[in-house]
């Protein structure tokens, strides 16, 4: 991998742009991180103002790659109006392995439009060509289909099912485990 790495913002597709965290986007924010439905699978409770204005200074902080644990997060919004839609990272698992992993959450409200798609096909490019990672993973509860449908749209292979290997929020969760290696991916 190539490290440090600090991308270079925005990164703009065809409706949207992936850009840094700021202190505005607390609002916008709360008001996906704090709905219940848009948290079940990820590692988190439903968000208070309190606990989002804590997570909005990490994201503001996750923008360079040095060492492994490192995250990238970006705020994703409409190039059309500025909304913000949804919330998603790059996390660097093993630099011996050249591994990152994807992590998202979007805004229900703007949900069905194809917009984690697009924003899911630019963390690929960025983890490939700007970051040179080897593998890229994404780790799924079984029953997320929305979020497993979006990485079997975007080319990444279920490689495992891993039968209740976590304890998640008071019950055992089975984990689909997704992946797509760097020759995989058409501009890498
Ligand atoms: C996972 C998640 C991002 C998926 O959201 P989504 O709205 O299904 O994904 P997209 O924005 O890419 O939209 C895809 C849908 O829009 C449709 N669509 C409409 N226009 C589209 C376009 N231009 N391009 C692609 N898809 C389009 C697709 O057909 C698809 O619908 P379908 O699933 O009925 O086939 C969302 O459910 C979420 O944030 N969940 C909560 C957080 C979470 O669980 N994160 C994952 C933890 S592992």
């Amino acid at each position: 991998v190539n490290l440090p790495f600090a991308p270079t913002l925005p990164i703009v597709t065809p409706r949207l742009s992936l850009r840094r965290f700021r202190t505005a986007d607390l609002d916008p924010l709360l008001a996906f991180h704090s709905l219940a439905e848009a948290v079940r699978f990820v590692p988190f409770e439903a968000r208070t103002r309190e606990s989002m204005a804590t997570a909005l200074d990490r994201k503001i902080c996750s923008s360079v790659l040095r060492q492994e644990g490192d995250l990238l997060e970006f705020a994703v919004s409409s190039t059309r109006d500025g909304t913000l839609v949804g919330d998603v990272l790059l996390a660097l698992r093993s630099v011996e392995n050249a591994t990152l992993e994807i992590g998202y959450l979007f805004d229900p409200a703007h949900g069905h439009l194809g917009y984690a798609t697009e924003t899911v096909r630019a963390l690929l490019d960025l983890a490939f060509s700007g970051i040179e990672a080897h593998r890229v993973i994404a780790r799924i509860d079984v029953r997320n289909i929305p979020s497993r449908a979006l990485c079997a749209r975007v080319g990444m292979r279920q490689e495992a099912q891993l039968l209740e290997n976590s304890w998640f929020k008071g019950e055992w969760s089975s984990e689909a485990s997704y992946a797509l290696l760097s020759h995989e991916w058409p501009t890498a």
